[in-house]
């Protein structure tokens, strides 16, 4: 998995043909991961910004799981008859929307599952999509017992909509991470891989803006301070 540690930041950083041409050749190295950049502070840094499509993708999970365990303690305090703090239920439901469904899956659909249906996982795409489809009719009825502040008849509809959505995800994600990602990645060509970074690169400022992960990230983690789940110590056991 050496050679794909090269991405699209990475040959833009260096500006340069010919040391882009250097990186890819240390990248193909089956012998292990390329020499760090020069030796230099910045060279360093550099190297440390780097994220590939795989890691995009998957980081982007982590965001999600933080959101489904919010979902998950929204579905609780709805069973105990609680109200939940006011539009953190339909914020969470349109950052989903936004980002994982708008940006993170029409990702997957545009450029990773059809590279899985060629490499012989076209079921496993089937009900990936299928799935896709299906969360976004659970996102349309969350979003829609939220804007009702979840009362009357709306309460049991998002209970029943967020655990039909927890059950999914997860399992798809998981399934994703250990199945579908590294299939993609292995199929891929190097160069088809770099070159995917740098479409993923520009879709990411094109549809969520300059830092879209880190802001989708911040209002993950603004919504867990709201619900007192932020804190990561409190999981410890004691
Ligand atoms: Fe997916
Ligand atoms: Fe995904």
């Amino acid at each position: 998995m050496a050679h794909n540690q090269c991405t699209r930041r990475q040959m833009l950083q260096t500006g340069c043909s010919a040391a882009a041409a250097i990186m890819l050749a240390g990248c193909a190295s089956p012998s292990g991961p390329p020499a760090l950049a020069g030796g230099s502070g910045v060279g360093e840094e550099k190297e440390n910004e780097q994220v590939t499509p795989g890691e995009d993708l998957m980081r982007e999970h982590g965001a999600l799981g933080r959101i489904l365990l919010i979902y998950q303690v929204c579905q609780r305090r709805l069973q105990g008859g609680q109200n939940l703090p006011e539009g953190l239920l339909a914020g969470q439901a349109m950052l989903i929307r936004r980002f994982v469904e708008d940006y993170h899956e029409r990702n997957e659909e545009q450029y990773v599952f059809p590279v899985l249906e060629k490499a012989a996982q076209a079921e496993l795409v089937r009900t990936l999509l299928a799935q896709h489809q299906a969360g976004r009719v659970m996102t349309d009825h969350i979003l829609a017992s939220a804007q009702v502040g979840c009362q009357g008849p709306a309460r049991q509809q998002a209970i029943d909509a967020i655990g039909q959505f927890l059950a999914m995800y997860f399992p798809h994600m998981f399934r994703e991470d250990t199945i579908a990602f590294p299939a993609f990645q292995k199929a891929l060509p190097l160069e088809q891989y770099r070159r995917l970074g740098e479409a993923l690169e520009d879709r990411e400022q094109q549809v969520l803006g300059k830092e879209g992960f880190e802001h989708a990230v911040e209002q993950v983690a603004a919504a867990e301070k709201t619900l007192g789940i932020y804190e990561l110590a409190q999981f410890t056991p004691r």
